[in-house]
């Protein structure tokens, strides 16, 4: 292989580094208005009336566009379709859209949406998720407050608790996170002259987007199309939000005639999407003396919000991955998402696993230190490995890496040193604390129960023996793009530079489904071998034809057979020919997974990854601000097609990450959001960052092509944890709620906005 597992530069560097890119916003269509929306006045609220007059007559308004504009369904959503595409009967959050306002500038349509005036009936509004699950608490949705119910069962706790010698409780929480994508986002919709609804835009799951856009505008899948343009980052956020603005776009096309973009300011972007969700989460913990873990129990409460949005995948993932990567006989798991009148949350880089980590890495590290034992040595205990069963009372069969990344990240960060040397150091000191904490996790490859799992790419080979790709999984900012033409280009033994990979179209490839779930590499990686497999099948003949023999063999871009060889380019032309197709699609289906839901059991990933951060940190006893020193990653990821990509994931990851454990936070009071731009909203930037040493474990997963497992969102799950465990190190103060900021650290407790 000459490019899989290198570094190889990423092939939609330059555009991107020259400013030649075009991101929605700079994409400008002949006739085309602009939509800027009415949102709510109130976080629940019954709609009395929408009175439109006023900002109709405002010189350049063409329409105002509302519910009763919809031709189709009203509703969208990716599990439950209960979200407005423009709030009809009440309003449910803050965010809520009731009407475009459509003009020839974007500086007249914002204006003019000022002048629509709203009568509203206010409602009982509920914000806390625990007071929304109870009878009592007013209904943000006519079929009550509970979204979702998972659990988990296994053994029985009851019985690991009596057999328990220490029992530990203990309450963690999270708060709301905003995605802090560049690029906020935008659309363009037009009804083109045959009748198609073609829509542009920075969405991450164009293929979901297209199903809802169809109930919506009431026409065929098949007259719909969705281009994407270019993204400027989504990490999991540029999903159902997109759906309901390229909805609204899509209707004020259809209702004007001419083409209509909106795009979102920060404060927009803010204030409407969905963010991360903010957890609740009681541990239970039965231990005994020999270091053993003997039950463990959990309640899980996540606050979806006003709408359903992801939630229920979201809470799937964190109830399968509660009890984290270890050997634990006797499991109940009780998981809840819950409607409430804050703004809904839905998909982030993590997708639920940031928040129980945060709790069971920390329990565990609290385990123990109630056992008196070094966390490093509970884990190697306790940790999973080759055929254990997980929580869920899965076997497993792959190889186990858990303990490897254990390993490697505590050796490279000279963990058993420094946890008696930074202490010794404390002694000494005044002001400055430091501490080292590790954490780690096991984390389920791509979708697993949450869907079909499957994804097509197809590809093109010219006469000049140049290849076009087009493919089903989407490139924001991840870099698939680059992975997909490593392949080809490996697989046909062809130059990186004669593969080109075309902007992804729902109306020419298959429905692939999200690209989400770190699934685009291992998934779409084994739709893109798939599809050069089928053509070298084809040249392959096309050469038996050619020379008249039987046997033919394609290694290192020729065909070798006994009367001689033909290159890639030579066998393209003869079957072309010979009238044989130069196009092929490939199709991959993940490996089967079994769940059920009703008992709580089953093997709901068909493989895993696993991995341990490792983070030094000073804190600074006089003010509370916590410097995180150095990050040790070790991830193993099956296999890393692109070794340099992949560290930049964990580098990212480990930023992300940061900014979840020390800074950020969606502040919301009341339903009022209390930051609607970077100015209040706490981001890392360069000098938080420590040094970070990458470190990839490789052991290629048998059951995927490539051996290729997930690496995106893992990188992003561990370092809250990491840090809490280590500030107790540094401290021995104990955090349990997130972020971890100056008046966490300082006084124990938040301070709030006014
Ligand atoms: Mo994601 S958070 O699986 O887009």
């Amino acid at each position: 292989m000459k490019y899989i597992s290198k570094p190889v530069k990423r092939v939609d560097a330059k555009e991107k580094v020259t400013g030649k890119a075009l991101y929605i916003d700079d994409i400008k269509l002949p006739f085309m208005l602009y939509g800027a929306m009415v949102r709510a006045s109130h976080p629940h609220a019954k709609i009395v009336s929408i009175n439109t007059e006023r900002a109709l007559r405002k010189k350049g308004v063409v329409a105002v566009i509302t519910a009763e504009d919809i031709p189709g369904e009203k509703n969208v959503g990716n599990v439950k379709k209960d979200q407005p595409v423009f709030a009809y009967d009440k309003v449910r959050y803050m965010g809520d859209g009731i009407a475009l306002v459509v003009a020839e500038s974007m500086e007249i349509a914002r204006e003019a949406a000022k002048l629509v005036d709203v009568k509203y009936e206010v409602l009982e509004e509920v914000f806390d998720p625990e007071e929304a699950m109870s009878e009592k608490a007013p209904k943000i949705h006519e079929d009550g407050n509970i979204i979702v119910y998972h659990k988990v069962r296994r053994g029985d706790t009851d019985k690991g608790f009596k057999e328990a010698d220490i029992v530990i409780e203990r309450a963690y929480k999270t708060q709301f996170v905003e995605h802090s994508y560049l690029e906020p986002e935008g659309v363009i919709a037009e009804i083109t002259e045959n009748g198609t609804v073609k829509i542009m835009g920075c969405i991450q799951n164009a293929f979901t987007t297209e199903k809802d856009i169809a109930r919506v505008m009431n026409i065929d899948i098949s007259k719909v199309q969705i281009i994407q343009t270019i993204m400027g980052g989504s990490f999991g956020g540029k999903d159902d939000v997109m759906t309901v603005m390229a909805a609204r776009a899509a209707v004020a096309a259809l209702v004007t005639g001419r083409p209509v973009k909106i795009v979102n300011t920060r404060e927009e972007s803010m204030l409407e999407s969905y963010k991360r969700h903010p957890y609740r989460m009681y541990y239970r913990l039965g231990l005994k003396k020999d270091g053993s873990i003997s039950a463990l129990e959990a309640k899980i409460i996540a606050d979806g919000g006003a709408y359903a949005s992801t939630t229920p995948f979201v809470t799937w993932r964190s109830n399968v991955q509660a009890a984290g990567p270890y050997r634990v006989e006797n499991v109940k798991v009780d998981t809840y998402g819950v409607y409430t009148n804050n703004v809904y949350t839905g998909a982030m880089r993590g997708f639920g696993s940031p928040q129980v980590n945060f709790a069971i890495e920390s329990l565990m590290d609290e385990a123990a230190n109630e056992l008196s034992m070094d966390p490093l040595e509970f884990k190697i205990k306790n940790g999973l490995r080759d055929g254990d069963i997980t929580a869920t009372g899965q076997k497993l069969t792959h190889k186990v890496s858990l303990i490897e990344t254990l390993k490697k990240a505590t050796e490279a960060s000279n963990w058993k040193e420094k946890r008696i040397l930074l202490k010794k150091e404390n002694e000494k000191s005044e002001r400055y604390l430091r501490g080292i904490g590790l954490a780690s996790s096991l984390r389920g490859v791509s979708l697993g129960a949450e869907g079909a799992d499957a994804a097509g790419v197809e590809i093109k080979v010219e006469l000049d023996g140049s290849v076009v790709v087009e493919m089903g999984l989407t490139d924001m900012g991840q870099g698939i793009k680059t992975v997909i033409a490593q392949i080809v280009a490996d697989e046909f033994g062809i130059p990186l530079e004669k593969v080109f990979i075309l902007p992804y179209d729902t109306s020419r490839v298959p429905d692939s489904g999200p690209t989400v779930a770190s699934r685009a590499t291992t998934i779409g990686g084994g739709a893109a071998k798939e599809a050069t497999r089928r053509i070298i099948e084809t040249l392959k003949d096309a050469v038996r034809e050619t020379m008249g023999v039987k046997e033919v063999e394609f290694k290192d871009g020729y065909f070798l057979s006994p009367r001689g060889k033909m290159s890639f380019k030579e066998a393209i032309k003869a079957a072309f020919s010979q009238g044989k197709p130069l196009n092929a699609v490939g199709w991959y289906k993940a490996p089967p997974i079994v769940w059920n839901e009703e008992e709580g059991k089953g093997e709901p990933y068909f493989t895993y990854v696993y991995a341990t951060q490792v983070a030094e940190v000073e804190v600074d006893t006089f003010t509370g601000k916590v410097k995180v020193l150095r990050v040790v990653a070790a991830h193993e990821v099956g296999r890393a097609i692109n070794p340099q990509m992949a560290k930049g994931q964990i580098y990212g990851g480990v930023a992300m990450a940061l900014g979840y454990a020390l800074l950020e936070e969606f502040e919301i009071q009341k339903g009022m959001p209390k930051t609607l731009n970077f100015d209040n909203y706490l981001l890392p930037t360069a000098p938080d960052m420590p040094e970070v040493e990458a470190i990839l474990v490789e052991n290629p997963d048998p059951l995927t092509y490539y051996g290729a497992k997930s690496l995106g969102e893992p990188t992003n799950e561990l370092l809250a944890p990491a840090i809490a465990n280590a500030i107790f190190h540094a401290t021995g103060k104990r955090l349990r709620e997130l972020p971890m900021n100056l008046e966490e650290v300082y006084l124990g407790r938040k301070l709030e906005r006014g």
